[in-house]
């Protein structure tokens, strides 16, 4: 009876094909399930006679063996199958689903611009903390008692009266000069980027913070025509070459001389406009030779090196790349101004 019942299944089992995932399926619960044809043979194999148990198990052992081997490779073809229909549905011409890269900060599109330029002369980066005592932010750097930048318009104190002085809010990062200067001797090539701060009401025009980009060179024998020829180095590779520089006698405590220098109006080119108020040229930093007492106050001896500084704020020289005429832009989070600025390297 048994031998006769397998002899059919396996007749099935045998002309059994399909490409359907749902007949295979209902082939595999008819056979394999847990109350399926399988578990039923099995089940009436044990009330057998014990001669026909020996003939019969064989037999038994290989319809599970065939049932699952047909199962297995059904499962193959139909599983491929429906990854062909479903791929054969893919509609390679649509547009793929967009990407968002992010956009950097132009400010920081503007600092990284202005270190690698630079690098190439050698300057390394050099940081130093934002709060910082009266030593390193006014006098180490030659800044008179009295001297009005020191006074409550301009700087934002934290605290009276520290082991170095008054503690504030760094008002530049000349003050990453002192402490680099302290810490060892010439020659010292680097830029000093951070961020500053200064007790201004905040306007389209002013900020009570904003960043800097510093310089600073010393070593023996360095001169104001040493001086030149790297900022104008500098603006040639920022601007342009044909960039035009001048250099305006100015003061500063802690450089003798000082100047300021100004470039030819890089949105006219020097015609004349609402940027350089029509006079052509537009100023982006001060700079000097280090003052001798400057030197002395790091324990460096002036009779032996000079050196020059200078400093530009980079909200101003992004102004002159990008025309943005709202300081305050830069400081909004503003996604819509944040994300025009996309960079190619990233
Ligand atoms: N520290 C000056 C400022 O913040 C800039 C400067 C740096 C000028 C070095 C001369 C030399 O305005």
């Amino acid at each position: 009876m048994l031998q006769d019942q397998i002899t059919q299944y396996t007749a099935e089992i045998n002309a059994f094909d399909t490409t359907s995932a749902d007949e295979l399926e209902q082939f595999r619960i008819r056979f394999l399930g847990t109350k399926g044809i399988i578990k039923d043979v099995f089940d009436e194999f044990k009330a057998v006679s014990p001669e026909e148990k020996r003939t019969l198990g064989k037999v038994l052992n290989e319809f599970k063996q065939l049932a699952e081997a047909k199962y297995q490779a059904l499962n193959e073809t139909t599983a491929s199958s429906k990854l062909k229909t479903e791929n054969s549905q893919l509609d390679m011409t649509l547009p793929g689903e967009g990407f968002e890269v992010g956009a950097r900060h132009p400010l920081a599109l503007v600092r990284r611009e202005i270190i690698e330029i630079f690098n190439k002369l050698g300057f390394s980066v050099a940081e130093g903390p934002e709060i910082e005592d009266d030593w390193h932010n006014f006098s180490a750097l030659n800044f008179p008692e009295e001297h009005p930048a020191r006074d409550m318009q301009d700087t934002f104190f934290i605290k009276k009266g520290g082991e170095k002085g008054d503690i504030a809010l760094r008002t530049h990062t000349s003050s990453v000069q002192v402490r680099m200067m302290e810490a060892g001797q010439p020659p010292f090539r680097a830029l000093m980027p951070g961020r500053v701060y200064r007790n201004e009401a905040i306007s389209a025009r002013a900020h009570c913070f904003f960043h800097q980009v510093e310089g600073l060179y010393v070593d023996e024998n360095v001169s104001f025509a040493d001086l030149k020829q790297t900022l104008f180095y500098f603006v040639q590779e920022l601007y342009g070459e044909g960039t035009k520089v001048r250099f305006r006698p100015s003061y500063f405590p802690f450089t003798e001389p000082s100047a300021e220098m100004d470039i030819s109006c890089t949105i006219c080119k020097g015609d004349g406009c609402q940027m350089c108020k029509h006079s052509g040229w537009v100023e982006i930093l001060g700079c000097g030779m280090v003052d001798p007492n400057v030197l002395e106050n790091c324990g460096i001896d002036s009779k032996k090196y000079s050196g020059f500084a200078f400093g530009m704020g980079i909200e101003r020289i992004a102004n002159l790349k990008y025309v943005i005429k709202d300081l305050r832009l830069f400081s909004e989070n503003d996604v819509r101004f944040l994300k025009q600025y996309k960079s190619a390297i990233i």
